[in-house]
């Protein structure tokens, strides 16, 4: 059983994607993670992550090793786990340009095919392109959208859960969303689209838990 989850920042594709790999016994994989830890590790090394060139020629170099279990999701870059620096403000904004370049995408693509085919028992796929184009033969696609005012409201509410501390300015939020999304839309290599037999589910007005039962129905019907 393969279940790809895609759609745009905010719609709930981790909580939910996790949630009904847990609820089903299936593996988990995180694609979004995976070109966060690549984006890291550039930023990291020196890598001009605003000239597609050094971003094509350093796009083979670290290795990036990720965890399917979706009760404790792992994702390290060289060996250094890097599940707390890839959320930060500084790799979030450098994602889209580096996910952006072909050698990225090709690299990390192969990546996810290999841990698709290896999972036993099947496995939750979320990220953007999952359906059209990492996994187009899924025997599940889900599209998740929401309002851009859900989908800031959620995004500020885990930034105030990862450190702590009150996000108030939530135009902002709404105005980052927006331009990841569009670059995530328009960039020539698999952008973030609904592939043709996807499932649209609008979570605008739904709770995590309705959305994760939604989900799960189709799943069983499905299999
Ligand atoms: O899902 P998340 O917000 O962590 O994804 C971070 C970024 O990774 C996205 O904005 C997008 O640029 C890129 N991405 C992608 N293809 C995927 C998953 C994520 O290009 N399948």
């Amino acid at each position: 059983m393969i279940v790809a989850i895609d759609g745009p920042s905010g719609t709930g594709k981790s909580s939910t994607s996790k949630a009904v790999a847990a609820q089903l016994g299936l593996s988990y994989l995180d694609t979004g993670a995976q070109y966060r830890a690549i984006t890291w590790w550039m930023l990291n090394n020196g890598v001009d992550v605003a000239d597609p060139d050094a971003i094509a020629a350093a796009a083979g170099k670290p290795s990036i090793v990720s965890g399917t279990d979706p009760l404790a999701p792992a994702i390290s870059a060289d060996g250094v786990d890097a599940s707390g620096p890839i959320r930060t403000q500084e790799v979030t904004a450098a994602v889209s340009a580096v996910s952006a370049v072909p050698e990225v995408r090709e690299r990390i693509t192969e990546l996810q095919r290999t841990i698709a085919a290896e999972a036993r028992g099947g496995i939750v796929v979320e990220g953007r392109d999952i359906g059209t184009t990492v996994l187009p033969d899924a025997d599940l696609k889900v599209f998740l959208t929401a309002s851009p005012e859900a989908r800031a409201a959620r995004r500020n509410g885990e930034l105030k859960a990862a450190d702590g501390k009150p996000v108030s300015d939530l135009a902002a939020t709404q105005q980052a969303l927006t331009a990841r999304d569009k670059a995530d839309s328009s960039r020539k290599t698999s952008p973030l689209k609904k592939a043709d037999d996807a499932v649209e589910v609008d979570t605008t007005e739904l709770t995590l838990e309705q959305v994760v039962e939604c989900v799960v129905t189709l799943v069983e019907k499905a299999a």
